[in-house]
């Protein structure tokens, strides 16, 4: 997820993430087998990668692969201690029946934002980095982030949730800003 409201500076990004319409955007990711050195240098380079961005949460199909792996840190405040989760294969056990509005956004889908509607709480099975099953009951932004991170791996985008015509205008903004990328690029 992306933070609110802050330009992004793609210069610094440690891995390019994906634009949305983009279909390795859209498909099912695989479990991660086993942990290997190379998705821990995967998961830290997400990390890094999510916080020049700058966001709070990032799903490995942003960057191109399509496994199950999320990194997410929601601290808030400049001088509060960061709390980096790095995720294999995270499961949602259980959902309150209570429901939270948060306005998302995506690193995928930059500055747009919408009101998606999402249980207030969630509990969270996955795989740590060392390969310990752990699992934790998020709430507020958290839940809300962890959630929008896992549909990632789903191949669902926070735009899956709105209107279809809400939906397909923002598709055809992000199509006209990756040629407008493009352009620059070339
Ligand atoms: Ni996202």
């Amino acid at each position: 997820m992306r933070a609110p409201r802050l330009l992004p500076k793609w210069n610094i990004m440690k891995r390019p993430i994906l634009i949305h319409p983009d279909p390795r955007l859209k498909k099912f990711c695989a479990d991660v087998p086993d942990i290997s050195d190379e998705l821990r240098v995967l998961a830290d380079d997400m990390l890094e990668t999510m916080y020049a961005a700058p966001g709070i949460g990032l799903a490995a199909p942003q960057v191109g692969v399509l496994q199950r792996l999320i990194v997410l840190d929601c601290v808030k405040g400049e001088d509060a201690k960061p709390r980096p989760l790095v995720m294999f294969n995270p499961r949602v056990m259980a959902s309150s029946d209570e429901m939270n509005v948060y306005e998302e956004g995506c690193l995928s889908i930059p500055d747009q934002y919408a009101d998606v509607e999402r249980p207030e709480a969630v509990k969270v099975e996955w795989l740590d980095r060392d390969g310990n099953m752990r699992d934790e009951e998020f709430d507020g932004l958290w839940a809300t982030c962890v959630q929008h991170e896992i549909d990632h791996l789903d191949g669902k985008l926070f735009i899956d949730y709105l209107k279809p015509l809400r939906r397909q205008m923002i598709t055809r903004k992000m199509v006209k800003l990756k040629k407008e990328l493009a352009r620059e690029k070339a």
